[in-house]
């Protein structure tokens, strides 16, 4: 991995130092006086902050407890540790002077106003997708509705020479899908819209695009599951190892309810996805995402997923687990999780059947474990409804027990080496938002 990254590293200075060194340069764009409420209309700024909170923009630039939109919220990527912008109008510290071709070459190309080119940390590549219009409306809501704050920007963690800005050009040339959002002639309206939506303002791949080795978004891949910040963000195509095929409504249902009877809740980095983020678009949209991704999955509508064998055969697996494998694993689950986690001959919602979730499905146990250690939030997952963690109950061996035997009632192949990977994910930094 390390010799990849050095090799691919190369490649990109030499590309940055022969042939780019013009190209990679970008001019600054003048200072201005910030604009006025005045100067939008309210429709514009309200659509600003649907789009805003549509794009997590506050998820990125405010750490937990910080001020909204006042940056230094702390990624961690393999390159180092990278810290966002004030976004705030402040006319010092954050983008007060900012223009709105400022703005616009910003979002589009990943160029801050000095001219400085930006990490790819910050998802422009998929809001490069968006039209002018709906920049505006954000760089309206922004500069006129959200209060301007003092605080400079952390310096980043990302070590010489990836720290140097302008060898970025090449990392844009080689790995940024710059093409504005095409139609899709072939597809319907709403296919379309939920097309433009995800690929750009809600940029669903970033997360569940697998990334190569310099962290540019694998296109050929699009959707096919990845890991961020400790978890994995499942695929969302064909290529899901889920029992029951996402259909539209069970997208919809997810995406709306934060939770999906038969595949699991959105905890962990989806959670702010889904309760800050889709929860501000109208019905229609998230309709319309949800057509979208069912495309990829290829799942047929008019199957009934209480008709599948797969979801008989887990309903089935409950009723006679405890009797039929008396071991550490389903004893711990016995006493720890089955009170919460049964149903009866239907799937209960909120009552996850975790032969069936997504987590126990996976390549890895990430998510499960995840989820074991820290539980699900009221404000993850379904709305008020918590899951309590077992971070201090139980152990790496009383976990890696649970997991493997879920692992084995879900009739998968069991995890290798699953006790040492529960230590890692236990010692691995929390997902905080
Ligand atoms: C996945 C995290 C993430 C999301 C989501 C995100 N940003 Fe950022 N943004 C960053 C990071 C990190 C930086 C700083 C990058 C760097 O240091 O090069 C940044 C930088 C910026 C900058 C440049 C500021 C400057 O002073 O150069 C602007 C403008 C910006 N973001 C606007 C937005 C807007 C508007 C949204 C929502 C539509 C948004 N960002 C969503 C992570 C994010
Ligand atoms: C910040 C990263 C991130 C972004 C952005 C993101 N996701 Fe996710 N997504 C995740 C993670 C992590 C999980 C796993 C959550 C869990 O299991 O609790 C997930 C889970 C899901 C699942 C459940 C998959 C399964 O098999 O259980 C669906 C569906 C989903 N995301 C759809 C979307 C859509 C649609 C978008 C864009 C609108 C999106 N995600 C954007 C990180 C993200
Ligand atoms: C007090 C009740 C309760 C107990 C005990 C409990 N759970 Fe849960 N669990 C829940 C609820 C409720 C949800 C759904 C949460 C939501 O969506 O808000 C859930 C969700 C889950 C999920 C799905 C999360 C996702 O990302 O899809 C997993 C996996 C899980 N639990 C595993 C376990 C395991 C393993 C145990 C035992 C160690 C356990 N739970 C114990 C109530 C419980």
């Amino acid at each position: 991995m390390l010799k990849r990254i050095v090799y691919g590293v190369s490649g990109a200075v030499i590309i940055g130092l022969g042939l780019f060194s013009f190209y990679a340069w970008n001019p600054s764009i003048d200072p201005i006086t910030p604009p006025v409420k005045s100067d939008y209309s309210p429709q514009v700024i309200e659509q600003g902050k649907v789009l805003a909170a549509a794009g997590y923009c506050s998820t990125c630039h405010t750490p937990t407890g910080g001020t909204p939109y006042a940056g230094n919220y702390e990624m961690h990527t393999e390159f180092g540790t990278i810290y966002s912008s004030n976004i705030t109008p402040d006319v010092e510290t954050g983008i007060g002077s900012w223009s709105e071709e400022a703005f616009n070459r910003a979002m589009r190309s990943g160029v801050s106003r000095d001219g400085h080119h930006l990490l790819p940390a910050f998802p422009f590549e998929h809001f490069n997708k968006m039209t002018d219009e709906d920049i505006r409306a954000i760089y309206a809501y922004i500069m006129t509705s959200v209060p301007a704050v003092n605080q400079v920007k952390k310096e980043n963690g990302i070590p010489f020479p990836l720290n140097i800005r302008w060898l970025q050009a090449g990392w844009k040339l080689l790995f940024a899908d710059s093409d504005a959002f095409k139609v899709n002639e072939n597809k319907s309206e709403q296919w379309n819209r939920g097309a433009y939506l995800a690929e750009g303002i809600a940029h669903c791949g970033a997360c569940h695009t697998p990334r190569n080795a310099l962290g540019g978004e694998k296109y050929d891949q699009m959707y096919q599951g990845a890991d961020i910040d400790g978890w994995i963000a499942p695929s969302l195509t064909a290529t899901s190892t889920s029992p029951i095929p996402w259909r539209a409504q069970d997208f919809y249902e997810y995406l709306t309810t934060g939770n999906s009877p038969y595949h699991g809740s959105a905890a962990g980095p989806m959670a702010p996805v889904m309760h800050k983020g889709l929860s501000a678009l109208p019905e229609q949209d998230v309709r319309a995402i949800s057509l979208y991704f069912a495309d990829h999955s290829g799942a047929n509508e008019s199957d009934d997923p209480a008709a599948n064998a797969n979801l008989q055969a887990a309903i089935k697996e409950q009723h006679t687990q405890a009797d039929l494998r008396i071991d550490e694993g389903a004893r711990l689950y016995a006493t720890a999780c089955q009170a919460c986690h049964y149903s009866s001959e239907e799937l209960v919602k909120g009552r996850p059947l975790l032969t069936l979730g997504s987590a126990t499905h996976l390549e890895q146990p990430t998510n499960l474990v995840n989820v074991i250690l820290d539980g699900v939030r009221s404000d993850q997952g379904i709305s008020g409804v918590v899951m309590p963690g077992f971070r201090d109950a139980l152990s790496d061996q009383d976990i890696s027990a649970i997991a493997a035997y879920l692992r084995q009632s879900a009739g998968q192949e069991a995890w290798p080496e699953l006790q040492q990977k529960v230590t890692e994910i236990r010692n691995q930094p929390r997902f905080e938002q």
